[in-house]
């Protein structure tokens, strides 16, 4: 049979402070061209972002700000689904359903669970180990095909799908098997300290990391201080963790191949190569910063947007969610649609 729907986009992002270039480039930045090929859905991840702890007056204005943040980076919300992830329900309600359909051991293998409790030793609570089955219950309730994200998503990923396959082959075909959807280059972009770690808005070293809106000026200072080599050829090799790094980042932003990038700074020192890096990222960065302090400060504007984002998010997943209930043999409830 073939099927001829148009292919649906899900993705998501904590809202847990300003957006770092690795968000940028690894998913961010792809997903507003997608809008026009595909179904696409997007979410600020807030109920992920309680997994560890946050200050709720700060979580509240880290939402919005996320929620403007995406707006700048050309999230439509007249082309996409854009919401709330806490504004939806069924993403709650599905994930217990498919925790049911989760074993103990595949979520004691997930890489993020492991690096996360080791790093809040005080706080290893239940939300931080079941994460990936609301992340699995996000994507899963809007039958999405496709899931554009970096590469340290993809384990997670791959959870969702065996959840879908298990739960299909208990239940019959109900779930879609998602794939995901990871850029060629930029998927992973690391730390500019310490570059064998990804970039993180976590990272305690302000340098490591460059956040969407800094000022042009700390932009190219960070990555003046970027960590690179005691050589001063400018190549992709094994080893050469800081410069490969760095030449990731300008091939993402430029569209550049590493040939293309070896023989523009043939001869040329690593200081030259930092300054057009960061002058380059910037430049790059300069519309996201308007367009963040535009639609920040238009507060009706954000709530308009959201409210619309979060009916049409429930409309499309309650009717999922709810034949979802059914194949599991719940005792259908005419007041859930
Ligand atoms: P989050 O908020 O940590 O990151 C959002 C997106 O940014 C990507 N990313 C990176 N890409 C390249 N280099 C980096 N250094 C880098 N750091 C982060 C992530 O891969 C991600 O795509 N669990 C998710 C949010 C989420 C989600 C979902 C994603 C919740 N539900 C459903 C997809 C589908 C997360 O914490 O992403």
């Amino acid at each position: 049979m073939s099927d001829d729907r148009k292919k649906v986009i899900f993705s998501a992002i904590q809202p847990t402070g300003t957006f770092t270039l690795g968000n940028y480039l690894g998913a961010v930045r792809n997903w507003s061209p997608l809008q026009d090929e595909y179904n696409c859905i997007y979410a600020i991840a807030d109920l992920h972002a309680i997994t560890v702890k946050q200050e709720p007056k700060l979580l509240r204005q880290h939402t919005l700000e996320a929620y403007a943040l995406l707006l700048a980076c050309g999230i439509d919300p007249n082309k996409s689904i854009f919401f709330i992830q806490s504004h939806v329900r069924t993403h709650v309600e599905l994930s217990w359903i498919l925790s049911c359909s989760t074993q103990f051991g595949e979520l004691s293998r997930m890489t993020q669970f492991k690096d996360k409790s080791a790093k809040h030793t005080d706080d290893v609570n239940a939300g931080l180990f079941t994460y990936p089955v609301l992340m699995a219950a996000d994507i899963l309730a809007y039958k999405s095909d496709l899931v554009p994200v970096g590469q340290d998503q993809k384990q997670h990923l791959e959870l969702a799908r065996n959840i879908a396959q298990r739960f299909n082959s208990r239940y019959g075909d109900t779930l879609v098997v998602p794939e995901p959807y990871i850029p060629k280059t930029g998927a992973k972009i690391m730390s500019l300290q310490d570059p064998t770690k990804k970039m993180s808005k976590s990272d305690e070293n302000p340098n490591a990391c460059i956040l969407i809106l800094d000022d042009k000026d700390t932009i190219v200072r960070k990555f003046k201080r970027a960590v690179t080599d005691s050589e001063s050829e400018v190549c992709y090799r094994e080893g050469k963790d800081g410069i490969n790094n760095l030449m990731s980042i300008y091939s993402s932003v430029t569209g550049k191949s590493f040939d293309e990038i070896t023989s523009e700074f043939a001869g040329k020192g690593y200081g030259d190569f930092k300054i057009a890096v960061g002058e380059t990222v910037a430049d790059a960065l300069a519309s996201v910063r308007d367009g963040f302090n535009r639609y920040i400060n238009d507060k009706a504007y954000l709530k308009e947007c959201y409210t619309k984002g979060a009916e049409m998010a429930l409309k499309v997943s309650s009717r999922n969610v709810s034949k979802v209930y059914h194949k599991v043999g719940f005792v259908d409830n005419e007041l859930y649609r």
